[in-house]
């Protein structure tokens, strides 16, 4: 995982807005965030965060097959991140494209990139969730903006010829009906950026947090449940839950539905916010870094996004 090296606290937020410490900490969980520095872009965190995981998987960037970066807020409309990440890497043979599935956009790019892998076209590929929300978030409103940081986390997939070992199931979902619930309304080809367009703060990220809230809890509860009980497995044989870390309040509603023990999750919105389709990825990058995974350890995985989109994916840690 990566995240910049600019801290911005809670306290840094009360010069800017009118908000307080106590108020996100008490609504959110969120402490502090990290935020990209004036010329600093989404590649150049996916860069740090792949080489990272390029070399912990002992893997060259030669190698790859494959490069799929899950993001919402790509260095630049097109070309897409994923090329200018396989130039920056020297990923010769691999190609590559961006994947926008929003708060999702990680668990769909890793069960894209499974696919390739699981029918044997592919030997290595890298999944990459990276998002620079600082971009797209408007400064002057309270409540979104102390919600978010930017970040990258990366993961190396390969097969493996051992049973039960590695990515066991997943389920993917969307319903579009939820899209403006959270979304950006301008800078597509619906509402091309005009002086209009940016004089209404229309490419800011535009939220109703009530009702992601409450959708959030809901879809990510139980399609957690679904993807457990359709395995033969009971939330005592979890390891580690890792839920997307959009508001600390979402992670604990989801733990009580599932009946999980807090030491069951894992939880870093505290000290880098919402970072989008980075959360997991940087998640399960400390769990291993602070050796609280083991090989065979389950896994589970969920996510809930914009779109709406949400899912989740269980899995057997493969690395020793
Ligand atoms: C945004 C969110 C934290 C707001 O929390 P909430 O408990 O729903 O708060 P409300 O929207 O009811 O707002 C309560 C009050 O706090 C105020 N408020 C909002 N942001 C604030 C802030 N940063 N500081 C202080 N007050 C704030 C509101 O203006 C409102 O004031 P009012 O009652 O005078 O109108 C919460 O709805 C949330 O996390 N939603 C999900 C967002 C999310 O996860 N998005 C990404 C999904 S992937």
């Amino acid at each position: 995982m990566y995240v910049p090296d600019k801290v911005v606290t809670n306290k840094d937020l009360e010069k800017l807005i009118d908000t307080s410490d106590q108020w996100i900490m008490e609504r959110t969980g969120i402490r502090q965030r990290h935020l990209v520095s004036e010329g600093e872009a989404n590649s150049d965190l996916a860069i740090q965060a792949a080489q990272h995981a390029l070399r912990k998987a002992n893997v060259k960037a030669e190698e790859l097959d494959l490069i799929i970066v899950a993001t919402v807020t790509p260095d630049m409309m097109f070309p897409c991140t994923a090329c200018v990440i396989q130039n920056k890497l020297g990923a010769k043979k691999a190609w590559g494209f961006d994947l926008s599935g929003a708060c999702s956009g990680f668990l769909y790019a890793l069960v894209t990139a499974a696919q390739f892998i699981e029918t044997g076209t592919y030997k290595k590929v890298l999944v990459i969730g990276s998002d620079v929300m600082s971009s797209i978030i408007d400064f002057e409103d309270r409540a979104t903006c102390v919600l978010f940081g930017d970040g990258a986390g990366a993961v190396v997939l390969e097969p493996t010829e051992e049973d039960g070992i590695g990515i066991l199931d997943s389920i993917l979902a969307a319903d579009g009906s939820g899209g403006t619930f959270l979304y950006m309304p301008a800078g597509g080809s619906r509402r091309p950026a005009s002086i209009e367009t940016v004089q209404k703060k229309m490419h800011y990220v535009h939220q109703d947090g009530k009702n992601v809230f409450k959708y959030a809890v809901k879809l990510m509860a139980e399609v957690s449940h679904e993807v457990l009980a359709r395995n033969g497995f009971g939330t005592e044989d979890v390891k580690l839950y890792v839920p997307h870390q959009a508001n600390m309040r979402i992670i604990t509603a989801a733990k009580d539905r599932l009946k999980l023990r807090d030491d069951q999750v894992a939880v870093n919105i505290d000290r880098y916010a919402n970072t989008t389709a980075a959360t997991i990825p940087s998640c399960l990058a400390e769990a291993q870094d602070c050796g609280r995974l083991q090989r065979g350890d389950l896994i589970l995985l969920a996510s809930f996004g914009a779109g709406f989109t949400w899912g989740s994916v269980l899995l057997k840690w493969a690395i020793d």
